[in-house]
C-alpha cells in the first residue's frame, strides 16, 4: 500500500538568530509543499528523491522513527517538491515532517503534533548540529506561529490580509555555517550580542501584536528595525540590503532579510496596490521574485 503525506515550507518573519539563543521568533508557512510517499518493500530501505540534494534528513528521520516506534525500515520512500531547495524556504524541515507523518500512517501509529515536532527537531539537530526548530514547528502546525527555542512556546497567531513580496538574492545561504560563525563571534563579545538579541526580542513582541491587528505600517517599521539589527549581527549581504532598500523606496511598509542571511531571501510587506511596483524594483536590481502564498 502506498501512503502519502506532505508539509509546507516556511518564511521567517521576525526574530531569526535571536531564536537560537532562547528568544522568540515569528514564522509563517508558504504555499509550496514537499510530498512524501512511502510503501513497505521486501527488500532494503530505498529512497527515490531526485529533487532532494541532502538525503540525510530523510535517512535520519527513518532511523529515528524506526528506533522510537520499534518498526522495521524495509520501506521505499519517494519525495517530490513544489519548490527548489535553493530558495531556503524550508525544504529540509518540510521533508522531515512529511516523512514522519507518512511513516506514522504506514505503520498506523497515532502520533501527536508535539511528538512530530520533537522527532523532527531531533533529526534537524542530529543532521545540522544547530537550529531552534522554528522550521519544524511551522511544517508541523502550519499557519503563522510565535515560537520560542526548541518549542518551549508554539502559539498560533491569526494573521489575515498580509501581503509579502519575496525576493531571492541569487545566492544559496549555508545556514549551519552562518549560525556557527555567529556563535564564535558571540563567544568574543557576549554582552554586545545579548543586547542586540534583547532588542530583536522586543521587536518580535511588538510584531506579534501588530500582525494580529493587521497594522501593516507598524509591522513594516518593525521589519526595518529588525533588518538593521541583523546588519549589526553581520549576517546580511550587500544584495539583501539593496533589495530591502529598493522595496522600501518603491513603497513597501518595510523589508528585511528572512532566515540566516548570507543569501537566500528577503521579504517586504506591502499593500496590495504596491505589489507590482515593489516586485519591479527588486527585478530591476537582478533579484528574483518568488510567488508563493503565505500564512497557509
Ligand atoms: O536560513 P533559514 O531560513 O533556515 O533560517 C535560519 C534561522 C536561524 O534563526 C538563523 C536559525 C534557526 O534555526 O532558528
Amino acid at each position: 500500500m502506498n501512503i502519502k503525506a506532505s508539509a509546507p515550507g516556511k518564511l521567517m518573519l521576525f526574530g531569526e538568530h535571536a531564536v537560537v539563543y532562547g528568544y522568540p521568533c515569528i514564522v509563517t508557512t508558504v504555499s509550496p509543499r514537499v510530498y512524501v510517499e512511502v510503501e513497505k518493500t521486501s527488500g532494503q530501505f530505498k529512497i527515490d528523491a531526485p529533487q532532494v540534494k541532502d538525503l540525510r534528513f530523510v535517512e535520519e528521520t527513518v532511523k529515528q522513527f524506526c528506533e522510537k516506534y520499534k518498526v522495521d525500515s524495509k520501506i521505499l520512500i519517494k519525495t517530490y517538491s513544489d519548490f527548489s531547495s535553493k530558495f531556503g524556504l524550508g525544504s529540509s524541515s518540510a521533508v522531515t515532517v512529511a516523512t514522519v507523518v507518512a511513516l506514522s500512517k504506514l505503520y498506523e501509529i497515532k502520533i501527536s503534533k508535539k511528538e512530530i515536532f520533537d522527532l523532527g527537531y531531533k533529526v534537524i539537530l542530529n543532521v545540522q548540529g544547530v537550529g531552534s526548530g522554528f522550521d519544524i514547528a511551522t511544517a508541523t502546525y502550519g499557519g503563522t506561529i510565535y515560537f520560542v527555542t526548541g518549542g518551549k512556546i508554539i502559539e498560533q497567531l491569526i494573521v489575515k490580509g498580509m501581503h509579502l513580496v519575496i525576493g531571492y538574492s541569487g545566492t544559496k545561504a549555508d545556514t549551519s555555517y552562518i549560525v556557527k560563525n555567529l556563535e564564535l563571534r558571540i563567544h568574543n563579545s557576549e554582552l554586545e550580542h545579548r543586547k542586540i538579541f534583547e532588542k530583536i526580542s522586543k521587536i518580535v513582541e511588538e510584531a506579534k501584536i501588530s500582525l494580529v491587528n493587521a497594522d501593516w505600517k507598524t509591522t513594516g517599521e518593525l521589519m526595518n528595525q529588525n533588518h538593521k539589527l541583523l546588519q549589526e549581527l553581520g549576517v546580511s549581504t550587500e544584495k539583501l540590503d539593496k533589495m530591502c532598500q529598493v522595496a522600501v523606496n518603491a513603497g513597501a511598509f518595510g523589508a528585511k532579510l528572512s532566515g540566516a542571511g548570507g543569501g537566500d531571501c528577503m521579504i517586504s510587506l506591502v499593500s496590495e496596490d504596491k505589489i507590482k511596483k515593489v516586485e519591479s524594483s527588486i527585478i530591476n536590481i537582478c533579484g528574483e521574485v518568488i510567488h508563493v502564498n503565505t500564512n497557509i
